[in-house]
């Protein structure tokens, strides 16, 4: 089978191309390079011994897609492309609806054109909001999102569902992602953020490493074990096997069908600071600062449906995920070189 990865130079992208490369899949790389480099593509290639087809394109091209999509006869894409920056979307709204919905709508035209079928999809935990409970399953409300990323996110998910009424034939798998962390154990790939992290284990990263000086820790007196925020990290490479599940799955299925992407276990601030700690051996500097606007107390999956469905679930803990992140910064402090 012939996969599309739009965004497939990213973060989450890149570490799927491996895995689908390393399970016998036949992939294509497109990206335009706005949130990635092109030395990713050559730590992909370094990783699996083996070239891999590339596309600088811009996914609401219609023309250039088009081109690609005749060129590769896809039997299916996953879509990551799209900007996912929260605090950026707050500031840029605009840019955040255009990229993420023109990016999809083009994708789906011309998926529709040359009669490609299946889809597996980047969403997000951000479209439930302020959950009210945790593990958070599938059937809770969605919608109440606090900043424009996440709307897009909400907004694309309905436009999915849609066009799966309207042609039944279509296979979409939905992934919402919990917070995805960690890298390949070669610490060949790496989350490369442009300017100053905004998520917590990049952070972190550039802070163990001495790029930054010390970290905010943002509130300490939410209802937690120790205060500060709880989330659902998962380690990257499960990640990705996730999708590797979910491709079999919309291979053998039509219709559309929402799946969490989590471990089921919650971590606070504090306890993923002093994972990390062990894991590079010294102190990180943090200092108690105010809570963020927009974060909520607790947020983790519930992982069960993923289990039913894809037969997937993580196997890495919190300690894989800050031992991979200290080897991948070690190795790649400054991120990747540009060009
Ligand atoms: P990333 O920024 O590393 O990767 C996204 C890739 O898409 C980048 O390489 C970027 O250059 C490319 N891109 C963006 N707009 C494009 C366009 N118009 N045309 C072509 N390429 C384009 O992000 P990531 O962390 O790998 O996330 C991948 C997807 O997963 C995104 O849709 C993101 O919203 C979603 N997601 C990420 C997280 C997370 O915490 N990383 C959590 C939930 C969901
Ligand atoms: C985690 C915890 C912070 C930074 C975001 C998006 C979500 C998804 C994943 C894309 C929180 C605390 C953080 C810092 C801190 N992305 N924190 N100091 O907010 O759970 O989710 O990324 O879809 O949509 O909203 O992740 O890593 O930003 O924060 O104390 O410098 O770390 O308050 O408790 P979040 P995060």
């Amino acid at each position: 089978m012939k996969i599309i990865l739009t965004g497939g130079a990213g973060y989450i992208g890149s570490h799927t191309s491996v895995q689908l490369i390393r399970n016998g899949y036949d992939i294509v790389i497109a990206d335009n390079f706005s949130n990635s480099k092109p030395e990713a593509l050559r730590r992909i290639e370094k990783l699996v011994g083996m070239s891999v087809p590339f596309y600088k394109i811009d996914i609401a091209d219609k023309e250039a897609l088009s081109e690609l999509f005749e060129a590769e006869k896809p039997d299916c894409v996953i879509h990551f492309a799209g900007l996912k920056s929260v605090g950026e979307s707050v500031r840029m709204p605009v840019e955040y609806y255009r990229n993420n919905i023109d990016t999809t709508l083009t994708l789906l035209e011309t998926m529709k054109e040359y009669g490609c079928k299946k889809l597996i999809f980047s969403s997000s935990a951000t479209v439930y909001g302020d959950p009210a409970s945790v593990p958070i399953t599938e059937d809770m409300p969605v919608g109440k999102c606090s900043n424009p990323y996440g709307r897009t996110k909400y907004f694309i998910e309905e436009i999915l569902r849609d066009v799966s009424k309207a042609d039944p034939t279509l296979s979409i798998v939905i992934l919402r992602y919990f917070n995805p962390t960690g890298a390949d154990e070669s610490g060949l790939l790496c989350e490369d953020p442009n300017g100053i992290p905004n998520n917590l284990m990049p952070y972190i990263m550039k802070v163990a490493v001495g790029r930054l000086p010390r970290l905010s820790v943002f509130g300490n007196d939410y209802p937690t074990h120790d205060g500060t925020g709880v989330r659902d990290y998962i380690h990257v490479v499960d990640l990705a096997d996730g999708h590797v599940a979910a491709v079999a799955y919309a291979d053998s299925h039509e219709g559309v069908e929402t799946i969490n992407l989590g471990t089921g276990n919650g971590y606070s601030v504090l306890d993923v600071v002093h994972g990390f700690e062990k894991a590079c051996g010294h102190e990180v500097p943090y200092v108690i600062a105010p809570r963020r606007e927009g974060d909520i107390a607790e947020c983790y999956a519930s992982p069960d449906k993923a289990k039913a469905l894809l037969n997937w679930e993580a196997k890495h803990n919190i300690d894989d995920m800050c031992r991979d992140s200290w080897n991948a910064i070690s190795k790649n402090p400054d991120g990747y070189p540009a060009d």
